[in-house]
């Protein structure tokens, strides 16, 4: 089965927790993984997958422009019904723990609802997430950068564990609903 993995980034930190996501996907006996950022992403792309997992970087609270724009040209693909059955799944980072991160897993899954697809969190009995609490996808905090050219303070391994499971839970219940 294919599983389609978009994204938005503007300085690296949800482009690592994406290809984490990946990678977890491509885990999956049977998975197939396209990884775009969105700037590449076509949406003709979608009409053949069986899982869409998506993330941004978490803006004010909600999804970030890029991803948005994106996502606002759905409205073919809504109409004509091609994703209703789909599996879907979100991930974001924000800079601070209490940024937002759950209003944008929120409206990162909301535009899923309405396109019919079957969204997928991560439950607690995952190991990478007993701890985190991570139910509605995967939210991860990458703190600001203590100057413009300090390292990023990119996703922990821990954090890209939690990106994996997120990616082998969806391609694995692809796979079943396939
Ligand atoms: C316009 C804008 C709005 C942001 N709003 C928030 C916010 O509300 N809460 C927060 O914690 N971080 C906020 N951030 C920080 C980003 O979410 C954070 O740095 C993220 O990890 C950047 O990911 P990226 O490097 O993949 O772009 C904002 C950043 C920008 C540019």
């Amino acid at each position: 089965m294919k599983i389609y993995v978009v994204y938005d980034s503007e300085n690296g930190h949800t482009e690592v927790l994406a290809k984490s996501v990946a990678e977890g996907a491509g885990q999956v006996d049977g998975a197939e993984v396209l990884l775009r950022h969105v700037r590449d992403a076509q949406v003709r792309e979608l009409d053949d997958v069986d899982a869409i997992i998506w993330g941004c970087p978490g803006h004010f609270g909600t999804i970030s422009a890029g991803l948005k724009t994106w996502i606002d040209k759905l409205g073919y693909t809504w109409a004509k019904g091609k994703l209703i059955g789909k599996v879907g799944a979100a991930f974001c980072t924000t800079a601070t723990v209490h940024g937002g991160i759950e209003m944008t897993l929120w409206n990162l899954i909301t535009p899923m609802l309405h396109n019919g697809m079957i969204i997928v969190g991560l439950p607690g009995n995952i190991p990478e997430n007993v701890m985190y609490g991570s139910y509605y996808g995967c939210g991860i905090t990458c703190p600001v950068e203590e100057s413009a050219d300090a390292p990023p303070n990119l996703p922990t391994e821990s954090d890209l564990a939690l990106g994996r499971a997120l990616g082998r839970r969806v391609a694995e219940i692809a796979g079943k609903l396939a």
